[in-house]
């Protein structure tokens, strides 16, 4: 079934797709936390989304083309929390090829081309090719996920994202066993990225994951968020959310995946070793050597007596990435 927004006008493209048990699932959460009391807002973003007819979807702003998602079954902790405005999510952005203020990338990215655009799988694989970016949208189901998003810097989002486990690609290309990490490349086209020649990074933007962390099923290939593509400023085509790790892990504008022996230099690792880590897990109790990492500022939450948050190991979810780690000195790995 699909229904029309009252106020846009649009078509709601998720709940057509809501599987009875997700929603079942989704009542349960809620009663568990009504019954630990702790509720209050979510609730109340609960019953926002009931309002607009919504069991679970998210409303569209109606902007971009829309990309039609079902509710995942691997979704995130943050599902119960009220979302980002997606005015904010798409106006305060760090997306250095576009400049270093928090406004730029929206002012600036319109310039970038998402078509055509091909994302290149090479290395230690058994089938390295060529995917043209319709073909990697289609290459599995789109699910939305709600997944915060937690700066280094000190900030965090709530944010519906639209696309897929990163592993239903890994798998189609059957890496060696020689592959111990993944690299990422991203766009670096001095044509349309004015910031790229800068010297604040070393250009292309390279991020990068050990496999098992790639292959974690939180780990998202995203394509869309709030129920539409990309916005350019937020990564289009196609970039990566890993929930658990500093925002900054989450390459955008994808354009190589390398699978490699040895663990890959990074963007922000290059730029600054002491600050930011290869594993860049979120960690209250590791500050970064300038500010603390204990607790965070909710983007939308900024009234004068807005209280921070406190910042939650593994970003809240511990319980599905905390083994990946066991025995790991994490403040050595950072
Ligand atoms: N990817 C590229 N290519 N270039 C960048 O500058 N910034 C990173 C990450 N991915 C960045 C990038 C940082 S620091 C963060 S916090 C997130 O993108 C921000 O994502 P958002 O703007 O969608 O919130």
């Amino acid at each position: 079934m699909l229904i029309p927004r009252r106020d846009t006008g649009f078509v709601h493209p998720f709940a057509s797709e809501i599987t009875p048990q997700a929603v079942y699932q989704d009542r349960r959460r809620l009663l568990q936390l009504m019954a630990g009391g702790a509720a209050g807002a979510a609730v109340a973003a609960w019953a926002a989304r009931d309002a607009l007819g919504q069991e679970s979807g998210v409303p569209r702003p109606g902007k971009l083309a829309a990309l039609p998602a079902r509710r995942s079954a691997v979704d995130g902790a943050a599902t119960m929390e009220k979302l980002t405005d997606y005015k904010d999510a798409s106006t305060y952005n760090n997306f250095y090829e576009f400049g270093t203020d928090k406004a730029d990338p929206a002012r600036n990215a319109p310039t970038l081309k998402t078509r055509p655009w091909t994302v290149e799988v090479e290395g230690l694989v058994k089938k390295p090719g060529k995917y043209g970016i319709e073909d990697l949208l289609k290459l599995s189901a789109q699910e939305e996920r709600i997944y915060r998003l937690r700066c280094v810097e000190g900030w965090s989002m709530v944010i519906p994202w639209v696309g897929y486990s990163l592993s239903e690609l890994i798998k189609r290309v059957e890496p060696q066993g020689s592959a111990k990490y993944v690299e990422f490349v991203t766009l670096a086209d001095k044509a349309t990225m004015p910031y790229v020649g800068s010297r604040v990074l070393d250009w292309p933007y390279v991020e990068g994951l050990r496999l098992d962390e790639a292959m974690h099923p939180l780990t998202l290939l995203a394509f869309g968020m709030y129920g539409e593509v990309l916005p350019n400023q937020n990564g289009a085509p196609v970039r990566l959310v890993v929930p658990w790790k500093y925002g900054f892990k989450s390459a955008k504008s994808i354009v190589k995946i390398r699978f490699v022996e040895r663990e890959p230099g990074t963007a922000w690792n290059k730029a600054a070793k002491q600050e930011y880590g290869f594993y860049s897990n979120v960690n209250p109790e590791v500050d970064h050597p300038r500010w603390s990492q204990a607790t965070e500022r909710r983007i939308g939450e900024d009234g004068l007596f807005a209280k921070k948050r406190k910042t939650l190991m593994f970003n809240g979810y511990g319980a599905q990435v905390g083994q990946l780690y066991a025995g790991m000195d994490l403040k050595k790995f950072y």
